[in-house]
């Protein structure tokens, strides 16, 4: 990652504030990569160089921005020639999954946040992956009862769950599609039977994760040729991918939840050498995506709209926002110390109840509606009214209709993840958040693509030290909580924002900024994208490294809090939509572009 972070100093900007941010921004992963991507049309190149130049894209009748320029541009090809925002998801998840295979592919799950423009309604899709049916509670304990150690139980079989993705495409085709399904998945077979060029991003995640790719054979085989790392800039076919995808094209997602695939998938994982898993044949052939409510929260005049249980993403952003509600941040503006103390401990609250009572609501009674009521959220609010830091935090109690005692969970996570922002011509929005979990997951590679080791996101303890249940414990067919935060912002019934991002848990934070910025800073989806991050979990304040954010360490650290600096590699995109005008931003912390016409 280069961190050059005053290049944007060159431009001109009109005040203080934007001049602030653009001290802020990070310098863009891709400058000067245009070329790692051969093959891209000269939109996608002068897209690339919009990027680097700190500025955001703008289009009328169509945009797209995710994590890979070659993504980016199959799902375009698709928006421009008239498909939905659905087809192009396919179009650029199928790439994805050959490009930035380590973060999201047809072995993981993801959530779908959807705007229609027929009807109004934001839609909700769950593709989150499933524990298997044979699962026990004590999948993740040593023999002492003691939870194993975490890369323990991620690479191998034990930690993946039936996969979603596969099945998302085409439940969304089927109810958004107009573009011909085979015909979605063309620049991936392209790509997987001619060759890519190995993108920085791909080739330094390769090398960082040597050692745990080396641990099974047909992993090593593909992503460490001959024993060594693939360097950026190898060209790389996979067509064992490309069949797979045909074979979906051709058949549907029968052709992979069903038959010989899954034979294969089931066989990977059951025999994975020293860390078997118990995934079987009817989890994958009874794996359903689910509909669910969107959770929306007011948020200034708009409504932050996403994806409840079993992410806690759409609630956790909207406890946040909703906490903030009531403070002036705009005229704090970003620079200010308070303005962090306040984002701050509104987080450390949401994720105190987050820690609690979030979970899969399948599975375990939740006070979704409690959590988010503006009287619960004033009352959290109110919490946060002093001038320091709050000495400690505990989970509130939102209003609920059910006795229940928990304890709070210890789920590990860690960055990885992608996201697709898109506006088609018709007017649909779509924001997607898409994983298989760790970078490369469980580490088992099948049929061209990685397992997920998605389990690893339930809370490895049962229960907590006084004996307490912990809501996001694993259990037969349990979805395991995400913090996956595939947002649409709306305002008057009409999409104003299109958000997400990766980053494990820091998602959360991510998202709720990128928000603020825009709607209370004023910043455009670039900027906004750009801005050096702030987050707060579990206690410390995490301000980005290179940033002038963490200039603010030492008045944080004076109000009371333990503060880190370090890197927050975000991946977000964004598609501002302003009456007629899209505007989007890629995250420059990564390789994506957004573009649009
Ligand atoms: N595995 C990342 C998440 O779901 O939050």
């Amino acid at each position: 990652m280069h961190r050059l972070s005053l290049i944007a100093l060159t431009l001109t900007f009109a005040t203080p504030l934007l001049a602030q941010q653009a001290a802020d921004a990070i310098a863009p992963e891709t400058a000067g990569a245009g070329d790692s991507f051969a093959g891209l049309s000269d939109a996608a190149r002068a897209a690339l160089d919009t990027k680097a130049a700190g500025k955001p894209v703008t289009a009328q009748d169509w945009m797209i921005a995710a994590a890979n320029p070659l993504a980016v541009q199959a799902g375009a090809d698709v928006l421009a020639a008239g498909g939905s925002a659905a087809d192009a998801m396919i179009a650029t998840q199928a790439v994805l999954g050959l490009v930035e295979p380590q973060s999201s592919g047809l072995g993981g799950g993801a959530f779908l946040v959807w705007y229609d423009a027929a009807t109004g309604k934001v839609t909700t899709l769950d593709a989150r992956e499933t524990a298997p049916l044979a699962v026990t509670p004590k999948a993740f304990l040593n023999d002492d009862g003691t939870p194993m150690g975490f890369f323990d139980a991620v690479v191998g079989g034990l930690s993946v769950g039936t996969p979603g993705t596969p099945k998302l495409m085409e439940v969304a085709h089927r109810r958004w599609g107009r573009t011909n399904w085979a015909d979605l998945f063309d620049d991936a077979i392209e790509l997987g039977t001619n060759g890519f060029a190995v993108s920085d991003r791909m080739a330094g995640a390769i090398a960082d994760d040597a050692e745990r790719l080396a641990r099974f054979p047909a992993t090593a085989a593909y992503f460490l040729p001959n024993g060594n790392p693939l360097p950026a800039g190898a060209t790389l076919t996979n067509p064992a991918y490309a069949d797979t995808l045909t074979q979906i094209s051709q058949h549907g997602t029968a052709a992979y939840y069903t038959g010989p695939i899954a034979q294969d998938i089931i066989a990977t994982v059951r025999n994975a050498d020293g860390n078997p898993g118990y995934l079987a044949m009817d989890d994958l052939a009874l794996y359903q995506v689910k509909e669910r409510d969107p959770v929306c929260v007011m948020y200034r005049a708009a409504e932050v709209c996403g994806m409840g249980p079993p992410s806690s993403g759409a609630l956790t952003v909207g406890q946040i926002l909703g906490m903030l509600d009531t403070y002036d941040l705009a005229a704090l503006g970003p620079d200010s110390p308070e303005s962090w103390r306040l984002i701050g401990d509104a987080s450390r609250l949401a994720f105190a109840d987050r820690g609690r009572y979030m979970a899969d609501s399948d599975f375990v009674p939740m006070p979704t509606a409690g959590l988010t009521a503006a009287p619960y959220l004033a009352e959290r609010a109110a919490l946060l009214s002093g001038d320091d830091a709050l000495p400690e935090v505990a989970p509130g109690m939102p209003e609920w209709d059910h006795a229940m005692l928990l304890g709070d969970d210890i789920a590990l996570e860690f960055p990885s993840t992608s996201h697709i922002s898109i506006v088609d011509s018709f007017g649909n929005a779509l924001s997607m958040t898409t994983t298989i979990e760790n970078g490369f997951g469980s580490r088992l590679f099948v049929r061209g693509f990685l397992l997920n080791n998605e389990l690893t996101d339930f809370s490895f303890a049962t229960h907590d030290d006084a004996g307490y249940p912990i809501a996001n414990r694993i259990e037969p067919g349990k979805r395991p909580r995400s913090s996956m935060s595939p947002t649409i912002v709306m305002q008057d019934g009409k999409p104003i924002m299109v958000v997400g991002s990766p980053g494990g848990s820091q998602i959360i934070g991510y998202v709720a900024q990128t928000i603020i910025a825009h709607l209370d800073w004023g910043m455009d989806a670039q900027q906004a994208v750009a801005m050096g991050h702030g987050l707060n979990r579990f206690g410390t304040m995490d301000l980005e490294a290179g940033t002038p954010l963490a200039e603010l360490e030492q008045p944080l650290a004076d109000l009371g809090f333990e503060v880190k600096v370090g890197d927050l590699n975000s991946g977000l995109h964004a598609i501002v939509i302003d009456g007629e005008t899209l505007t989007g931003g890629a995250d420059p912390r990564r390789e994506g572009i957004a573009l649009g016409e």
